[in-house]
């Protein structure tokens, strides 16, 4: 199946998006803080930090579902990428499940829409060329297997990342074409 017309990457502030998900790279206490989590709460108002208390916080890979309130998307997806520590401690394992959870709550939500920021990209350190490429190869596998999910957006801050993206998006679309991996 083609999922190339259903994934970008653009330069946006993802709080701007009106799309059904956003996601929220939060920490493990899902009380707020800086980068995208502060700008999603500052955005959101007041009640989506109530709503974050009932929760009861969430672990490193997992996802828990918010409304939007103020915000123009519908919903926000949070997740807690994992603090970049040289790549021996599972960073991998932990950044791809955070990926593969958000899509999963997603699809039971019936989500057509979502938007992502580089997870864990910004304080927690991870090296962006090796974030992007788990977060297009984890994107575009589930794209292949939900029809029902319309379009995957990469919300980049910076032009830096936006090229991590592109460049990404540029490879796998090359290798899928190419035959070089068994996608769906
Ligand atoms: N829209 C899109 N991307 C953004 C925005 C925005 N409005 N603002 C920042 N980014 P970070 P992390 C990018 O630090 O590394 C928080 O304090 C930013 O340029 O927000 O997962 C939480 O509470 C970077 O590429 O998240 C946690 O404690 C990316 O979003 C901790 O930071 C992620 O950077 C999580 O750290």
């Amino acid at each position: 199946m083609v999922v190339t017309n259903r994934i970008d990457a653009t330069l946006t502030d993802i709080t701007s998006l009106e799309y059904d998900v956003i996601v929220n790279a939060a920490s493990n206490a899902l009380q707020g803080g800086g980068g995208v989590d502060g700008a999603i709460h500052r955005r959101a108002g007041p009640e989506l930090l109530r709503a974050c208390k009932k929760l009861g916080g969430c672990a490193t890979g997992a996802a828990k579902i918010t409304p939007g309130f103020r915000l123009p998307a519908r919903h926000i997806i949070h997740t807690v990428g994992p603090v970049w520590r040289g790549g021996a401690f599972a960073e991998a394992e932990l950044l791809t499940k955070c990926y593969t959870e958000v899509l999963a709550l997603a699809q039971r939500e019936n989500v057509k829409t979502i938007a992502f920021p580089a997870i864990s990209c910004g304080v927690y350190g991870y090296p962006i060329q090796l974030a992007t490429r788990i977060a297009v190869t984890e994107a575009m596998a589930h794209l292949r297997q939900n029809r029902h999910l319309q379009h995957v957006r990469f919300a980049c801050f910076n032009e830096e990342i936006l090229c991590a993206y592109k460049s990404q998006l540029e490879v796998q679309n090359f290798t899928h074409k190419g035959g070089g991996r068994p996608w769906r």
